[in-house]
């Protein structure tokens, strides 16, 4: 039995234990929230535990596991004091908010006997499994361009979230929230790293953000990507994130929302050399459904993992990096130029 406990019971939280209660053989034992109504009700909802401090939650000596899902300004302080405790740790993106602080991380976690996940749901998208499989048989040859974008709307969005989420100075804003989504995409399905990025963005006049932002990168092995993110899609508007990955004999078409999929191949789908296209649509929405899901999906591979002892699909350096290309981004916006992705060690 896979012993959890939850910090941080916002949206997120709540949606990640009320998926975690249909997964087998884990429980959520124990809840952490700021406010002590939220871990109350909570802690109620699960027959769970309440603690209104995470380090009162990891002296629960039952929690083997546990989820970082308060807001990105508490991650990097919370995560070393699991890592301490020696504790399994799931933490939502992004990983944390300075150079600093990951390359820290990264060393805290450098032959850590437990099991880390970043939670980056779109790689458990039915869509982006399915392409994945076809990329990884050579049905699209090398790839060459990827090109993606996330939009959403921003009134929804900041209700559905606290006001941190569009506060730069806590790590919210569309490139350093949302966008690192779009980076680890690109870094999972080309399997190439972002080296050079350059940047061009829109500012919300009423706030200190950007509202919409657009760049171009150069990837490793001389692949190019281009990918936009904006918060002005219209009230009541489904989420938007899609992906088009051109290669050298074919291109794959991705909606990961509405998780469809569709592939061109010169050598042929499926390894067959007689099909030259296949489509597919999954019945399910991620994030937004409460029956199914990428996020669903990301729990039950990571207690899966716990379980057999196997290593996780997303592990800390890819929470890394995709927050050092967010931080580059930032960057080559006030440059003006073309900037180098800066990875540590
Ligand atoms: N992976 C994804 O697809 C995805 C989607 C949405 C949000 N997120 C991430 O999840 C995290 C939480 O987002 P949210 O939308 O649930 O936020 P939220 O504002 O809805 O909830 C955050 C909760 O954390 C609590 N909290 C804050 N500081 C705390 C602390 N130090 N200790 C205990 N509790 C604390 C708050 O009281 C609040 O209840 C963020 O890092 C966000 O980027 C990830």
């Amino acid at each position: 039995m896979i012993h959890i406990g939850i910090i941080g019971l916002g949206w997120m939280g709540r949606l990640h234990a009320g998926y975690l209660k249909d997964i087998d053989d884990c429980a959520v034992c124990a809840v952490c929230d700021k406010n002590e109504e939220a871990a109350r009700e909570v802690a109620a909802e699960y027959h769970a535990r309440a603690y209104t401090d995470h380090r009162d939650l990891l002296k629960d000596p039952e929690v083997d596991t546990v989820y970082i899902v308060t807001p990105q300004m508490f991650h990097y302080e919370i995560a070393k004091d699991v890592i301490k405790a020696q504790k399994n740790m799931l933490c939502e993106k992004p990983l944390a908010l300075t150079a600093e602080e990951v390359n820290d991380l990264r060393g805290l976690t450098k032959d850590y006997p437990k099991k880390i996940i970043i939670d980056f749901p779109e790689r458990f998208s039915v869509a982006t499994q399915e392409a994945m499989a076809e990329i990884g048989s050579g049905a699209i040859g090398d790839i060459i361009f990827m090109r993606g974008n996330f939009r959403f709307c921003m009134k929804k969005h900041a209700n559905t979230h606290g006001a941190w989420v569009f506060d730069k100075t806590k790590g919210g804003g569309l490139i350093l929230e949302s966008s690192v989504h779009l980076w680890d995409t690109v870094r999972y399905m080309t399997g190439r790293e972002v080296e050079r990025v350059a940047a061009v963005a829109h500012n919300n006049e009423h706030a200190n953000f950007e509202d919409s932002f657009a760049c171009v990168a150069y990837l490793s092995g001389g692949a190019i990507a281009c990918i936009d993110m904006n918060g002005w899609l219209p009230e009541d508007a489904a989420t938007d994130k899609r992906f088009e990955i051109m290669g050298s004999i074919g291109s794959i078409y991705l909606d990961e929302f509405k998780n469809f999929m569709t592939i061109q191949s010169e050598r042929g789908v499926e390894n067959n050399p007689g099909m030259f296209t296949k489509s597919m649509t999954h019945k399910d929405v991620m994030w937004h459904s409460a029956i199914a899901g990428g996020v669903k999906r990301l729990n039950e591979h990571f207690i899966d993992c716990l379980k057999k002892d196997k290593t996780p699909l997303i592990g800390l350096e890819d929470g890394a990096r995709a927050c050092e290309i967010t931080w580059s981004v930032v960057k080559a916006l006030e440059s003006g130029r073309l900037e180098e992705v800066l990875y540590g060690e």
